[in-house]
């Protein structure tokens, strides 16, 4: 069958006929390309960008110039996923207006199909401002690394009976609100479950166990291309890093000891006359 654009009705469709929905993200037009030729179904220009590309401590400094700069590149590349926009912290926190401005930019400059938002406590109100304006929306509960100084770090949240209960009911909450899907981050399994039942739209897991209806990583951690920290429910597929640095030491030896480059890399002129003769003009 031949491919084509996955849309929110199809992602919608998959929770229905209970097929796995696959998301990544991506900050860059290679990485991009290269999830998209891989089928993945959800391409997402995550704030992580902050962490695994741009080298801050968290996703807090993010500025919404940096994710539209790196989501026009990933849009680019991208010919099939559905390609969603995280907004950056305190650019949907503040007022309705901006955070219907900034949700369209991820659209109209940027070329997003829909923008992701993290849970906190006026979230529902711009989710909703954000959706009338005609803009799909993902919802983000569980650890919001944005908010996470208000909840004591980076902890799995709902492992008691009040937590819990408080994220079954932002997830009933967002999907009311008319949210097409939510991610949930680092939540107990078993949790992840109920909510995942409870609800129409799908559920999208990182560190959340196998029942949501789909799995989301931050493609940096798979690859092994992000050293700094590595969370326990990361799957490193393969690690990039050593490939790298193994390929860069090689280089710098080869140069060194006259091996690189030789002539299969260099330009030679074939007739010595041709080089008076430019040599003359
Ligand atoms: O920013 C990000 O990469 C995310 C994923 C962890 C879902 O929000």
């Amino acid at each position: 069958m031949e491919r084509r654009k996955i849309t929110i009705p199809d992602i919608l469709e998959m929770k229905r006929r209970k097929q796995k929905i696959t998301m990544l993200t991506a900050y860059d037009y290679p990485f991009a390309s290269l999830i998209d030729q891989a089928e993945i179904d959800i391409i997402l220009v995550g704030d992580s960008l902050g962490n695994v590309i741009l080298g801050y401590d968290s996703t807090v400094p993010v500025t919404m110039e940096e994710m539209l700069h790196h989501t026009k590149a990933v849009r680019r590349a991208v010919r099939f996923a559905l390609l969603v926009g995280d907004m950056p912290f305190m650019s949907f926190n503040i007022y309705k207006e901006s955070a219907i401005r900034n949700a369209g930019r991820f659209i109209k400059e940027a070329g997003c199909d829909a923008v992701k938002l993290e849970w906190f406590s006026g979230c529902i109100e711009m989710t909703k401002a954000i959706i009338n304006s005609g803009i799909p929306v993902m919802g983000h509960i569980g650890l919001t690394p944005q908010t996470t100084a208000q909840f004591g770090g980076f902890k799995v949240r709902g492992k008691d009976a009040e937590t819990a209960k408080k994220l079954i009911e932002e997830a009933i909450l967002l999907e009311e609100a008319g949210c097409f899907s939510i991610v949930l981050e680092c939540i107990p399994d078993r949790l992840a479950k109920i909510i995942t039942e409870k609800l129409k739209i799908p559920t999208i897991g990182i560190g959340a166990g196998p029942f949501s209806d789909g799995q989301v990583l931050v493609t940096h951690d798979m690859v092994g291309l992000f050293e700094r920290f590595r969370p326990k429910f990361v799957k490193q597929y393969i690690n990039l890093s050593l490939q790298i640095l193994e390929a860069i030491k090689k280089f710098k030896e080869e140069v060194i000891q006259e091996k690189f480059p030789t002539k299969e890399h260099s330009f030679t002129i074939k007739k010595k006359k041709s080089l008076k003769k430019s040599a003359e003009f």
